[in-house]
Order: structure tokens, then C-alpha cells, then sequence
């Protein structure tokens, strides 16, 4: 790994250098709000949990931050530190600045309390090497207008309303609907912070990108309580064969298949419009079942949330467990050898969630042997160490104890995490 060149150091930056924080991201990211935006799109950043590279003149070379995150976790939920706004100036790349904000990153987290950490990856190639694992996939569908559904029974008792999305007015209806449609799912996050619950409201004219200002569809039931919502755009389009718009949806959650189906009903249906781009869907979605062509709806699949094991028997004890299994792990973690050797994970009681298990020190043969980023991978449930092994990334090494182990990490419903952080 590559040290700091000389005179750099690492330095937590409070809220009063903020100017400087977000001029270093929007160079690393190439943007720059213009002040309608900055007013309209609120500040989301804990500014107890900035920092970056000073240099040698003081100024900063890069930067990052976290949220305080309670990560759903198979049965259960861990403190999770999640890693945001990664910025390094383009002057600045490929001379380690990275990887001692990630080292204090770690420290930090770990200080805090936090066992695990997950974030959105820029792209894919950055983060494997500091032993975070790719643990979700998301899938977006692109559905021509008027794609058949199978049905439900209940959904026509439902009403639907669409209206402009108004940030005080529709905070909580969608806050609520989107926590209760994500119970239970491994990586479902839920904005905790007043900010980030405004945030996702949020329609700055610069991000409309010539449709209509950000509306809502919003499902009822009988009375009167919010089952299901959609936040989307249209966006006026004339082809030779007359109106043609694109329906981009942002957000959508549904808490039960009556809700989701007269929600897709009607964004299916909308006058004028010739397909619909859904936002980041779990790659178990209730409407991938009830589309009756899926392949119509060009399914794009991309990698969701990624997970890093910072303090590995906390976070392996804080979640659940689908099948007995008594193994010994040997782990290597380059970056954080607290976490390197063997450990014992042997499940005790099945509870409703799951069976629950101990983590401890061990000096018994190993009988598999997994890098700490395909265990991060493994953590939430959506992907398969047998897989992994398959491919030649975790290795058996006593016979027989792959299967059990693979399987006890699995998880009924698949992870996602429904917003970029
Ligand atoms: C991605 C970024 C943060 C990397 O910062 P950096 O200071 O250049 O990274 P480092 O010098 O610490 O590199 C650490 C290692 O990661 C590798 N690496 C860094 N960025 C990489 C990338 N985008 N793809 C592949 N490898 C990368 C480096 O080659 C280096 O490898 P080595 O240890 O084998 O020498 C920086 O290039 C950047 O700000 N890019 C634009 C914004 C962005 O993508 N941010 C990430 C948001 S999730």
C-alpha cells in the first residue's frame, strides 16, 4: 500500500472548513450545484464524522465522511458506519490519500462502537482491496407502458392519488410506508436523520433534466392509510408516432403485493407515456413475480450495498443465522489483523429470526478459509460462500463443511438498500 507522501496527515474537518470539504468532492466528482440547489438539497453530512488529508500547506487533498446507520442485518440490526462522499482532488490520485482516509475511517468506526461498515461504490474496482465485499445486488426494469400484470386480490379496493411531491407534506406518508415495506430485508436502511428524510424529497430544477417536477403516487387503502407510493417523473416527449414519454421513477416501496400491484397499475398506465425505468429494486421484487413478461422489462442488474467486517465475532454474533452450523473459519484481513486467525462460529439457540450463534478464538483446524471481504459479501445473506468458493475465492478445507457453512449464511429474502448514500 502506498504511505502518505511527506508532510501529509490525516485530520478530522469540522463543519466550519465546509466550503473547503465539499470544494475537494465536487473537483474529485466533477460537478458544481448551482445556489438554487444548494438551497433546495439539505446538508446530509454529521459533521463529527468529516475528514481527510491536510497537506503539507494545509489545505485539503481529500476527503470523506460517514452516517451513523443502524445496518438491518439477517435477523437482527448492527451499528454500522457508512461511508460517504470519498473524494480525492485529481491532482492528488494514486498517492495514498485513499487508502490513510480508510485507515482512519476504520479507527474511527471502530472507536465508535461500530462493528461493520458499508457503502455505494463509485466503481466497483476501488473498494475490494481494503476488504469491503460487493454483499447486494439491485435490479432496475425498463417496462413498456401497459406491461401485464398478474393479479391480486385487493388491490382494485385500493385508491390512488397523484400529486406534486412537496417535501414537508409527503416526508413522513413515505418515510413510513418505505419502513414498513423494507421489515425484515437484510441492508434496508431507513433515513433516521430529519435531513435525509428531506433529501429524498428533494427536486431542484437543475436535477429535472427537462420533465415535470418530481411527483408522487401515493395508495390508500380503505381507510384512508398509505399502503404504497412511487416517486417519479414524466418527461414531454413527441416521436413521429406522437407522444412518447419516458416515467422515470426515483423511489417506490409497497408494504404488502395488493399495495404494490394497483401502484404499478397505475405508473403503467399513465396517458402519454411509452415505458417506465423503475428505481433500484430488490432482485427478489414482488413485481418481478407478477410481471407476465419479465424479459419485456429488460432487467439490468448492478451491485447495491457493499460490507465491510471492521470488528468480525461482533458482527458475525449480531445476526442470525438459517441452519445450525458449528465451523471453524480461518480469516485472512490484510488491513485489520485483529480480525486475521481462527474463529470458532457455532450456533446455540433458534429463535422466530433465526438461530443465533457464538464467536470466539479458536486453535482447532480450520475447515474453511475466507477472506474477510467475501465474509462481508456472505454478511447479509444475498450471496453464497459455496459460490465463492466455486470461483476459487473461499477454499474447503475440511470436507463437508462448506455446505452447512453456505447455507447458514444464507438468507430468505435478498438485501438491498433502497437509496444511495
Ligand atoms: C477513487 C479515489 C477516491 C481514489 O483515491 P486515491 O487517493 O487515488 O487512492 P490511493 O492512492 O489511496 O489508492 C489506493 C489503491 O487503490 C487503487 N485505486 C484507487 N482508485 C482506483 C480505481 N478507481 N480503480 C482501481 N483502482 C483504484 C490504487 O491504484 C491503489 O492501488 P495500490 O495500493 O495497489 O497502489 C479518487 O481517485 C477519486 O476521488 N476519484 C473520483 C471520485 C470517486 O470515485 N470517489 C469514490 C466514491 S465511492
Amino acid at each position: 500500500m502506498t504511505p502518505l507522501p511527506d508532510g501529509y496527515r490525516t485530520v478530522a474537518v469540522p463543519h466550519d472548513r465546509k466550503t473547503e470539504f465539499l470544494a475537494v468532492d465536487h473537483l474529485a466528482f466533477a460537478f458544481e450545484p448551482d445556489e438554487k440547489t444548494s438551497e433546495i438539497v439539505p446538508d446530509t453530512l454529521e459533521w463529527d464524522r468529516t475528514a481527510g488529508v491536510e497537506r503539507p500547506d494545509g489545505t485539503l487533498g481529500g476527503v470523506h465522511g460517514s452516517f451513523d446507520f443502524d445496518l438491518p442485518v439477517p435477523g437482527g440490526e448492527v451499528p454500522c458506519s457508512g461511508l460517504t462522499f470519498v473524494g480525492v482532488r485529481p491532482d492528488e490520485r494514486r498517492r495514498g490519500l485513499l487508502s490513510a482516509m480508510i485507515d482512519f475511517h476504520f479507527a474511527r468506526s471502530l472507536e465508535r462502537g461500530e462493528p461493520v461498515s458499508a457503502l455505494f461504490a463509485a466503481e466497483m474496482a476501488i473498494y475490494g482491496r481494503f476488504g469491503y465485499g460487493s454483499a447486494s445486488d439491485d435490479v432496475r426494469l425498463k417496462m413498456p407502458r401497459g406491461a401485464a400484470l398478474r393479479d391480486v386480490p385487493g388491490s382494485d379496493a385500493l385508491t390512488v392519488r397523484i400529486d406534486t411531491a412537496d417535501m414537508e407534506r409527503h416526508r413522513d406518508l413515505v418515510q413510513s410506508v418505505n419502513a414498513a415495506a423494507g421489515a425484515g430485508r437484510p441492508g434496508w436502511i431507513v433515513r433516521a436523520s430529519d435531513a435525509h428524510r428531506r433529501s429524498r424529497l428533494a427536486d431542484p430544477p437543475a436535477w429535472r433534466d427537462g420533465g415535470e417536477p418530481l411527483r408522487i403516487v401515493a395508495v390508500h387503502d380503505e381507510s384512508g392509510d398509505p399502503r404504497a407510493y412511487a416517486l417519479l417523473r414524466r418527461k414531454e416527449t413527441w416521436g413521429d408516432a406522437g407522444p412518447c414519454y419516458p416515467v422515470t421513477v426515483r423511489d417506490s416501496a409497497a408494504v404488502d403485493a395488493a399495495a404494490a400491484h394497483r401502484l404499478w397499475s397505475f405508473v403503467l398506465d399513465l396517458d402519454l407515456t411509452s415505458e417506465v425505468t423503475t428505481n433500484m429494486l430488490p432482485v427478489d421484487d414482488r413485481l418481478l413475480s407478477l410481471l407476465v413478461d419479465r424479459r419485456g422489462a429488460q432487467p439490468r442488474l448492478t451491485d447495491n450495498l457493499w460490507v465491510r467486517l471492521l470488528d468480525l465475532p461482533v458482527a458475525l454474533a449480531a445476526r442470525r443465522y438459517s441452519a445450525p452450523v458449528d465451523v471453524v473459519l480461518e480469516v485472512d484481513d490484510a488491513r485489520l489483523p485483529a480480525n486475521a486467525g481462527r474463529w470458532r462460529l457455532a450456533t446455540t439457540d433458534e429463535g422466530a429470526d433465526g438461530w443465533a450463534a457464538e464467536v470466539s478464538r479458536t486453535d482447532d483446524e480450520p475447515d474453511v478459509r475466507v477472506d474477510v471481504r467475501e465474509l462481508g459479501a456472505a454478511y447479509l445473506g444475498g450471496r453464497s460462500l459455496a459460490a465463492y468458493a466455486d470461483a476459487g475465492l473461499v477454499t474447503e478445507l475440511t470436507p463437508g463443511t462448506l455446505r452447512p457453512t453456505a447455507a447458514a449464511f444464507s438468507w430468505p429474502l435478498a438485501p438491498l438498500c433502497p437509496w444511495v448514500f
